[in-house]
């Protein structure tokens, strides 16, 4: 019945498909947004019809849904649509729809969305285990894929749920045009306003006014000098070369175009030495500033976008921009200026002749236009399969040890080989593509010449114009075609700066969800009373972590969390630490309310132990000491030797200067989480957090980190988490939490008395080391 309703736009479709002609969809954001939302999107008509022709009942479908990249990898329209009992496949194109795939739901055994680095790949795995490939997306439409796949699994194990949440496949479309948005951005390049991005940019220029202008100057200077020695060569040729005399004016000619030409090179040199300096410097500021806004926005920031989308924006995005303004900018002034200067001089020189230098001119224009269509394309397949590539080399490289054990090499050698195979395929493509169009449009413009050439020819022979206007000419044109090529890319070049520009001010432009009020209280010495009242919060809207925490903590108290996985341990001290803000209830900290604490008073007094201790690269000491710059190395020891870490750092060659790799990955997890421990510990913070302090440590190293330990939170306020609960029998009062509620509270002993939901994770904790102990 549901699906009858929100299909009731399109029952018309199958009926009436073969009456209408067009295959364009016009669909108004509405439509899009409403459909789309419990995965419908409107079908083309073309589709309609192959669907009436296969007997399939439209109204039947419960599930419509296009993607992006065709049957031959390249940019182009498919469609997965799937009934109660059937799953479809189909290729479009203006004229018609091709069934590629018809799968009875029976068959299928699992269906998968398989992220790979450029696209995606929606993977069927039959009941008798064979594996097929459905059909490719790109990665803006993954998440869109990663939900459909879970949706059919549902529809297959016939439990769907047609009551999910509304904005379910909303929120990846633009809220302006109703398109896919890219992954990762809410900028939608068709909705993109390049004025205004244009504006922007312009202010970040503003600094360099004056460089700006004196490149300008230069530009203007050269292609005024460029334009000379056509020019000049038809005087050497009608005074000097024609009559055989005059060798006086041969000298000054050929001193003229010698001093142009050296002139111009000193301009380009210099143009170019001063848009490097600006271009560069233009790129630092905008990568500063996009740096910092990074620093300051909030973790729920970054829960929701890829490290590596975010990398790409400080990196080639502003690269990008840079290669815009640095090379794109001038080339475009400097190919604008030519064109006009030489279409002015030639006109000059003759105007008979210079419209019929126009005659190729739309052919060139036409074809090269044509030919980037194609080229884009191609391109993009390219890329495409270079991405794959990328993507199972990472992906194999990094589980190597797995590939290795379980003898999978070959299989794995075969699995590149077919990728490698499928790139060289596109490069071909790519390079005959290239190598027979460049050739051919070299040829068009060549045709001008010969036009002239020979008309020009005649009116020599005529005595209507001289040979030396005819040498001009030709020069003016050899000059002329060139830059007409290059221009007609400059709208492409110019659509990908901008765009990445606004990827860029996106982020400068997001406010961090967790800001200082204006009011904020300094707290320069924080006692550490917290109270937590009613206090609900949730990561993502729809599924609630914490349920109403009521808590009291007093300054210097021990506090352990314990619970199951999953259960918000992380999660509060999340909270206290304010890298989220609360959605109902409050916590406040020593009576003032933690919104209105100085965010810097707070994490400043704050020392935490994650539980993935986290090392930068660089050397042991420097990552003690990241807590506290200027820490004396007497300090460093003693908190590595509270740590219990300094044994251990005394026994490498290297001692403190022991570089600790790329996340620390040169060093065992214990040992980078006592290095952890004593940055916590230099760090002499009033609030202490330990999650899982001690998780990955022997019994002897954790019973001597346990003192350690005991000994640094006398007098502080320490949040504790552990999963194996003997760590915490000190704890002044334990919490115990399920499903983010507190469902117990007291210390180690009044809870064992209680013989409750404590109790029995002592006991089975007690009963799996013993079975470890029988083992
Ligand atoms: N950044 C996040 N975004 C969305 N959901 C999250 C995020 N972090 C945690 N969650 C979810 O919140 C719930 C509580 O997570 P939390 O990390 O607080 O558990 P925990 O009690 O610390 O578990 P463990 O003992 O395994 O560390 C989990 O269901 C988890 O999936
Ligand atoms: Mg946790």
């Amino acid at each position: 019945m549901l699906i009858r309703l929100l299909f009731a736009p399109y029952t018309c479709m199958g009926a009436q498909a073969s009456r209408v002609e067009t295959t364009r969809r016009v669909v108004s954001t509405n439509k899009i947004k409403g459909l789309i939302m419990r995965g419908y999107e409107s079908l083309p008509e073309v589709i309609g019809k192959r669907l009436h022709e296969l007997k399939v009942d439209p109204k039947e479908l419960c599930l419509t849904i296009s993607a992006d990249i065709s049957k031959e990898g390249l940019f182009g329209e498919r469609w997965l649509l799937v009934n109660k009992e059937r799953l479809f496949v189909l290729s479009t194109n203006e004229e018609k729809a091709s069934l590629d795939y018809d799968l009875p739901l029976s068959k299928i055994k699992e269906i998968r969305a398989e992220p790979l680095v450029g696209n995606g790949v929606l993977e069927v795995r039959t009941k008798e285990e064979q594996t097929i490939e459905l059909l490719h997306y790109s990665n803006a439409l993954e998440r869109k894929f990663t939900r459909v796949a879970t949706k059919i699994q549902k529809i297959i194990k016939n439990e769907e749920d047609l009551r999910e949440e509304e904005d379910e496949f909303e929120e990846d479309h633009c809220p302006n045009c109703g398109l896919m948005l890219p992954k990762g951005t809410k900028v939608c390049p068709h909705c993109l306003k390049k004025g205004k991005t244009i504006k922007r940019l312009l202010v970040y220029m503003k600094p360099y006014r004056q460089e700006v202008f004196i490149v300008a100057l230069l530009m203007f200077l050269t292609t005024a000098l460029d334009l000379f020695p056509p020019y000049f060569t038809k005087i050497l040729i009608d005074d000097v070369l024609t009559p055989r005399k005059n060798i006086r004016l041969l000298i000054i000619l050929v001193l003229v175009l010698l001093a142009a030409r050296l002139f111009s090179t000193l301009f380009a040199i210099i143009r170019g030495r001063i848009l490097a300096r600006v271009g560069m410097n233009l790129t630092f500021d905008v990568r500063s500033e996009l740096y910092q806004c990074l620093q300051k926005q909030s973790l729920s920031f970054y829960d929701k976008r890829q490290t590596g989308a975010l990398m790409s924006r400080v990196t080639r995005d502003t690269e990008q921009l840079l290669s815009f303004m640095v090379d794109g900018i001038p080339f475009f002034f400097v190919n604008g200026m030519i064109l006009i200067g030489i279409g002015v001089v030639l006109f000059a020189i003759n105007w008979r002749l210079a419209s019929l230098v126009f005659i190729p001119a739309p052919l060139v224009i036409l074809c090269t236009h044509l030919f980037w269509q194609r080229f884009r394309v191609a391109l993009h397949k390219y890329w495409h399969r270079w991405a794959q590539i990328g993507a199972t080399l990472g992906d194999v490289l990094s589980g190597i040890q797995v590939v290795k054990a379980f003898g999978q090499e070959k299989r794995e050698i075969h699995k590149f080989n077919e990728k490698s195979g499928s790139l060289m395929q596109a490069g071909i493509e790519v390079e005959q593509l290239f190598s027979t169009v460049f050739p051919g449009l070299a040829f068009l413009t060549v045709l001008g010449t010969f036009i002239i050439w020979y008309v020009g020819g005649i009116d020599v022979i005529a005595g209507r114009i001289t040979l030396g206007t005819l040498i001009a000419f030709l020069g003016y044109l050899g000059m002329f075609y060139g830059p007409l090529q290059a221009l007609t890319r400059f709208s492409d070049w110019i659509s990908r700066a901008l765009t990445s520009s606004e990827r860029i001010f996106e982020i400068i432009d997001s406010q961090p969800e967790i800001l200082d009020a204006p009011d904020a209280i300094p707290l320069p010495n924080i006692e550490g009373n917290f109270e937590f009242k009613n206090v609900s919060f949730s990561y993502d809207k729809n599924k609630p972590v914490l349920k109403g925490i009521n808590l009291k903590v007093k300054s210097g108290e021990m506090i352990g969390l314990v619970g199951k996985s999953g259960a918000g341990k992380t999660t509060i001290i999340n909270l206290v630490c304010r890298f989220y803000d609360l959605d109902e209830g409050s916590l406040s900290l020593d009576g003032v309310d933690i919104h209105k604490v100085k965010i810097k008073d707070l994490r400043r007094q704050i020392g935490i132990v994650l539980q993935e201790p986290f090392l930068f690269s660089g050397t042991i000491a420097q990552n003690i000491a990241y807590s506290k710059v200027n820490a004396t190395p007497e300090e460093i020891i003693r908190a590595a030797k509270a740590a219990n870490a300094h044994e251990f750092i005394m026994k490498s060659p290297d001692g403190y200067d022991t570089q600790v790799g790329e996340r620390g990955k040169r060093l065992s997890a214990g040992e980078r989480q006592r290095i952890s421990i004593a940055r916590a510990i230099l760090h002499n913070p009033r609030i202490l957090i330990l999650d899982e302090a001690t998780a990955s440590v022997d019994t002897e190293t954790e019973r001597q980190i346990q003192e350690a330990i005991a000994r640094l939170i006398k007098g502080r306020t320490t949040f504790a988490i552990a999963h194996r609960l003997s760590t915490l029998k000190d704890a002044d009062r334990l919490i115990v939490f399920e499903e983010g509620k507190i469902v117990e509270a007291g210390t180690h002993e009044e809870l064992l008395r209680k013989k409750g939901n404590y109790f029995n994770l002592v006991q089975l904790q007690r009963k799996l080391s013993q079975l470890k102990a029988v083992e």
